[in-house]
């Protein structure tokens, strides 16, 4: 069977043996944060430093990783992909972008970040995002308004996800529909699967377990990333 309109949606798993950790620990908390008092709007409307501080520490870790043989499998094949290929990524690390860079993509590809991406910065009044590597004080002027402050680039709890038209168009219309490294615990991406599978999408999990949604994949393949994804790319055989 070939495939010529592909969406993969990844998680925290695909970058676990990167060294990024993955959201959903078992105690509970989220690097040593519950999720309420680092990731909402009201968190960081009661306490910026708290927040600002939490996602200055996620940044600063970008430099000490780098994209593994996962993320370079998905470069390689979007660089020999000749449909459509939408890469929608919950995770706000930068490892998909630095892979793709160094394996320059064809013309139907596209990289959506839904959860937004630490290494760039929003403006409070505006909007406007801009790239931004260092750090972010508590009270970041921002250069697009003189009484706006910059925040994290960073959709938290109660937000709305990014680009979500342009993603429920792919899946509408995809033939192929791949989720990797994502427990299916946040929506509305734990939905994709089930647009997929309303545009009669061949759809498959891959994870390095189970995960709850089993049951909605046609298929699953388990284990670690950096082997289950270069093995399910030499499958596709393109
Ligand atoms: N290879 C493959 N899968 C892995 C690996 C690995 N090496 N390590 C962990 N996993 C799997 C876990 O089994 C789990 O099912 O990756 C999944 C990670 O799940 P979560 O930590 O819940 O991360 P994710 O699904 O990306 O979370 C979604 O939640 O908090 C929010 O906004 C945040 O984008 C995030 C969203």
């Amino acid at each position: 069977m070939s495939y010529h309109r592909l969406v993969i949606l990844t998680g925290a798993g695909i970058s676990a043996e990167s060294g990024v950790p993955t959201f959903r620990a078992d105690d509970g908390l989220w690097m040593g944060h519950r999720v309420e008092d680092v990731a909402t709007p009201e968190a960081f409307a009661r306490d910026p430093a708290v927040v600002q501080d939490f996602y200055n520490q996620r940044r600063r870790q970008l430099s000490t990783v780098h994209p593994n043989a996962a993320h370079q499998a998905l470069a390689e094949l979007a660089a020999r992909w000749e449909g459509d290929f939408l890469l929608v990524t919950q995770n706000v690390d930068d490892l998909h972008d630095r892979a793709h860079a160094a394996v320059p993509p064809a013309p139907g590809f596209q990289l959506i970040h839904m959860h937004g991406e630490l290494l760039k910065a929003c403006c409070t009044r505006t909007g406007r995002v801009c790239d931004w590597p260092g750090d972010l004080a508590a009270a970041e002027p921002s250069p697009h308004h003189p009484q706006g402050r910059l925040r994290p680039h960073i959709v938290w709890f109660g937000e709305m996800p990014l680009s979500l038209d342009r993603i429920e168009a792919a899946l509408a219309r995809c033939d192929l529909f791949v989720a990797i490294g994502t427990s299916g615990a946040v929506w509305p991406a734990a939905g994709f699967v089930q647009l997929a599978r309303r545009a009669g999408a061949r759809t498959m999990e891959i994870n390095l377990e189970p995960t709850p949604g089993r049951r909605l994949f046609d298929e699953g393949v388990y284990g670690p990333a950096t082997e289950t994804v270069p093995a399910f790319v030499a499958g596709l055989n393109v």
